[in-house]
């Protein structure tokens, strides 16, 4: 009975990933892969249509042109142009290298926690303990 049912465990199956390592090897003016915000896009066609010349779009062939798209600030328009050229996404194992730093910095942070306390109790310890002498000192005198 479940069976029927097996292709429905993932509801976009359509999407397809694709490793760096694959999109890097469209990286021909015949055929042009690029990657923005971890989608790619196949751009073979649109090189000689677009505004900012085949050129650039060329230099970045099979990479991830993230930064470049955004530091040229493209209109909405160019944003909106871009879906008639998605074919996939970049695959989940890599994607965003930079957030498994995060982990060690907190953990980290946890291991050091119990410093943080332990410092100052001791100091107020010893304070409390010089007062005590100064008393009695001031009180036998
Ligand atoms: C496939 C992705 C891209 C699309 C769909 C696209 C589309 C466009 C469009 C429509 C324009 C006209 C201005 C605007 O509407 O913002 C433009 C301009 C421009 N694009 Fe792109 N672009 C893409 C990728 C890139 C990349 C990766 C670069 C890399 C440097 C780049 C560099 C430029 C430059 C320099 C201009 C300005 C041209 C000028 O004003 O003379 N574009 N792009």
């Amino acid at each position: 009975m479940d069976c029927e049912h097996s292709g429905d465990t993932v509801s976009e199956s359509s999407t397809k990933y694709y490793t760096l390592e694959e999109i890097s090897q469209h990286n021909m003016s015949k055929d042009t892969w690029l990657i923005v915000h971890d989608k790619v896009y196949d751009i073979t066609s649109f090189l000689g249509e677009h505004p900012g010349g085949e050129e650039v779009l060329l230099e970045q062939a099979g990479l991830d042109a993230t930064e470049s798209f955004e530091d040229v600030g493209h209109s909405t328009d160019a944003r909106e142009m871009l879906q008639q050229y998605f074919i996939g996404e970049v695959h989940m194992d890599d994607r965003n290298k930079e957030n498994s730093k995060d982990i060690f910095i907190t953990t980290s942070g946890e291991s050091s926690s119990w410093k943080t306390w332990l410092i100052p109790a001791l100091a107020a310890a010893v304070i409390g303990l010089m007062y005590r002498f100064y008393i009695l000192e001031h009180k036998s005198s």
